[in-house]
């Protein structure tokens, strides 16, 4: 069976090529950046720009299931330009796609497609699930919603599509986790705001492995793909301190503050998204970290 990954030079794309190699999966994948082309038997890759709207057709060839993670970080400041290049990595690359399915002959029976939780509205109080429809006008929300529209419209081809809403992903090299452990390591470690914003997490491995299931059992559908215990920004924190055996007394750090240095990308620290895994779990998949301890011990420990 052979895979077509985008985006998978990435921090979610390195752990799933990992993860699909060992499981004997062959892996085409396409990339912006030809330096990062390799030709190896089980792993090829292929340029393209979605932004020029070039894409090397070959890379179809052989291919059973497309697996879309590309886009433009969003950890980066959001000028106006760079919040264009936001949504245009995502919503061109998914119409590039679209079109090379439609005009070229492939195999391609699935397109699983990575979103994001940061569609659900910040909120204190509501638990998401994925039937959940009122989303609100936050250039985040806007971004997934275009995102989501343009995967979609690959169904048009009887091909089916799964998404799957990815919460904050803890990785040990890569991602949020690094960041939130710089102050922390210096003793600094404090909440951001009241410390009571819901985050939606979800171990590397977990999302990785959670890939593969919608692969092997060909699911179809929206999923949301974060562990099935959302902690507070307070317990995050702790939690990592605790486990660094580090002090967490310094005062909260104010949502000015953080507006001062970051601009607009602030809110993603203090926006709250308690979501539910309720649908994968009943489609079967099983988690390895459910607690953020037993998640942030793999990750600080090994
Ligand atoms: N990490 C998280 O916490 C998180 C949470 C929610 C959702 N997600 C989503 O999950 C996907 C994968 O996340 P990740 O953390 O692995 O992201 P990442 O490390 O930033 O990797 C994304 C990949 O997308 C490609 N890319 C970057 N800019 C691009 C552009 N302008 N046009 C086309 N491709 C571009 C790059 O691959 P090449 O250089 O090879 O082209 C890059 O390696 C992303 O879409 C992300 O938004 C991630």
């Amino acid at each position: 069976m052979k895979v077509l990954i985008t985006g998978a030079t990435g921090l979610v794309g390195s752990a799933l090529t990992e993860l699909l190699l060992q499981n004997g999966l062959k892996i085409n994948y396409l990339t912006t950046n030809k330096n990062k082309i390799e030709h190896q038997p089980n792993y090829n890759g292929f340029y393209w720009s979605p932004e020029s709207g070039v894409i090397d057709e070959n890379c179809l060839i052989g291919v059973n299931t497309i697996i879309h993670l590309a886009g433009a970080s969003i950890a980066k400041r959001w000028t106006s330009k760079y919040k264009q290049e936001i949504i245009e990595s995502r919503v061109l690359s998914a119409n590039l796609l679209f079109n090379a399915l439609k005009n070229n002959p492939h195999q391609v029976k699935q397109v699983i497609s990575a979103s994001a939780i940061g569609i659900y509205p910040d909120s204190l109080k509501n638990y998401y699930s994925e039937d959940f429809k009122k989303f609100d006008n936050t250039f985040l929300s806007n971004v997934v919603v275009k995102w989501e529209e343009s995967i979609n419209q690959i169904e048009r081809l009887n091909i089916n599509v799964c998404i799957l809403r990815i919460g904050l992903v803890l990785a040990k090299n890569g991602g949020a986790l690094p960041e939130i452990l710089k102050p922390i390591k210096l003793g600094l470690g404090s909440p951001f705001g009241s410390g009571k914003q819901v985050q939606s997490w979800i171990h590397i491995h977990d999302l990785a492995n959670m890939f593969l299931y919608a692969l092997q059992n060909n699911l179809q559908g929206t999923y949301n793909a974060v562990a099935p215990t959302p902690v507070t920004n307070y317990e995050l924190n702790y939690s990592a301190a605790k486990i660094l055996e580090k002090p967490f007394f310094m005062p909260n750090v104010p949502q000015f503050v953080m507006k001062l240095i970051l601009g607009e990308m602030h809110t993603l620290l203090f926006e709250s998204q308690n979501v539910s895994s309720k649908k994968i779990k009943e489609k079967g998949f099983v988690f390895q970290y459910k607690l953020i301890q037993s998640a942030l011990n793999q990750l600080l420990y090994k």
